[in-house]
């Protein structure tokens, strides 16, 4: 017989409360009288399990491709899916969590806005003994997160900043310095200060960056390189295009003066960006003179930008197989068990090291649009060409 999620809410409460909670938790799962939430009981199937999923925002496309992902997953596999987006908004996705505790969620998958701000909220969870999945972002401060399914996000810092000494001609296809000597001027950005990913990204890409900053072949015409300077809050491109137009006018002359490339941790950011070096008329592509901008989620409006040689580069993270992470993980917790972690070290929450899967990303540029994005039926060849999902 299947263990359910029922008993794992006792084996949960045993685990946090010690040896006394231990035989009280045993006797639940024995009994199947006493679990503290859920309307499940012993043997029951998938769908009478409901599995609560945050999602941040929907102004981001790849949040809402996570969202449908995970929700057409879960319901496949005969679960009940209470999904909700939380616009960006920190007391929006506590009240959100908090609904799906008090209406009887068996499970959270959860992707944060703010990796800080849901202590409470998870507490509230675990004293119901449901089980807590970070999705894409670590939950910071708290022993209430159980798993945490995500891409090594240090190594896509790495690739974000690779893509960008490729495409200043400093770093070869396979990533080996190609010795070039002249000297380039570039910008960076960062993402939101209060998620977590954030660090790794900017960390992977800086350590790569750094050979080439320390040897002087390449230098931050601004000098702006601490993560205060350089962050964007809530990811959001307007912000970002906003402190491109400053530096622009505080360091470029208006335009005037050159600027080679723009280290971009995000699409949207990406963008934001581009259209403030367009318009301040450094090209409409990167043939005319405009500099090399990185990326990161393959939207697609960014795809079609890279296909048409504006955008120099994303990396994909293919948001099917975190989606089917996050599935497996909540399984394993419905049947009693716990998930397959493949990284045990690098995810301290602050309070403790949360067990993590991570999966592995790649950098897109024009040449392989095809064979990562289409031939996997990512996004079809029209999508590309229009920048738009069908
Ligand atoms: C990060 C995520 C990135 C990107 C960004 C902005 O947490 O890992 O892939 O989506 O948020 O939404």
């Amino acid at each position: 017989m299947k263990r359910t999620a029922r008993t794992r809410l006792g084996l949960k409460f045993i685990t946090t409360t010690g040896a006394i909670a231990l035989a009280v938790g045993l006797a639940g799962c024995a009994s199947g009288s006493t679990a503290p939430a859920g309307d499940g009981g012993s043997g029951e199937a998938a769908d009478d399990l409901t599995v609560g999923v945050a999602m941040p925002t929907e102004t981001s496309e790849r949040w809402i491709n996570d969202g449908q992902a995970v929700k057409s997953q879960l319901e496949e596999a005969g679960y009940g899916v209470d999904l909700q987006y939380a616009n960006d908004d920190i007391p929006t996705q506590q009240q959100q969590i908090e609904q799906m505790v008090t209406k009887g969620a068996d499970i959270l998958i959860i992707a944060s806005i703010d990796g800080t701000a849901l202590a409470s909220q998870l507490e509230a969870a675990a004293a119901k003994g449901i089980p807590v999945i970070a999705y894409d972002r670590l939950i910071n401060g708290t022993e209430n997160v159980d798993f945490y399914v995500t891409f090594d996000n240090y190594e896509v810092g790495v690739q974000q900043a690779t893509s960008l000494l490729q495409g200043l001609g400093y770093m070869d296809a396979e990533g080996k310095d190609t010795g070039l000597k002249d000297k380039k001027i570039i910008e960076l950005f960062a993402g939101s200060p209060d998620d977590n990913n954030t660090a790794f990204f900017f960390n992977g890409a800086m350590d790569t960056l750094k050979p080439f900053l320390e040897d002087g072949r390449l230098t931050v015409g601004s000098g702006q390189t601490s993560m205060d300077q350089v962050a964007t809050l809530r990811w959001d491109g307007a912000t970002a295009q906003k402190r491109m137009e400053d530096l622009l006018t505080s360091t470029y002359g208006g335009g005037s003066k050159p600027l080679h490339g723009v280290l971009a941790p995000y699409d949207g950011i990406s963008r934001g960006i581009i259209t403030a070096l367009q318009n301040a008329g450094y090209g409409e592509n990167i043939e005319a003179g405009l500099p090399i901008v990185s990326g990161q989620d393959a939207e697609i409006a960014s795809v079609k930008l890279i296909n048409d040689g504006v955008q120099f580069a994303t990396i994909f993270k293919d948001t099917r197989k975190l989606a089917t992470e996050a599935v497996k993980a909540a399984e394993a917790y419905a049947e009693g068990g716990e998930p397959e972690a493949n990284d045990t070290e690098t995810y301290d929450n602050g309070v403790k090291v949360v067990p993590s899967y991570l999966l592995e990303s790649d950098i897109v540029v024009a040449d392989n649009i095809q064979s990562l994005l289409i031939d996997s039926e990512y996004w079809t060849a029209e999508e590309v060409a229009a920048g738009v999902a069908e």
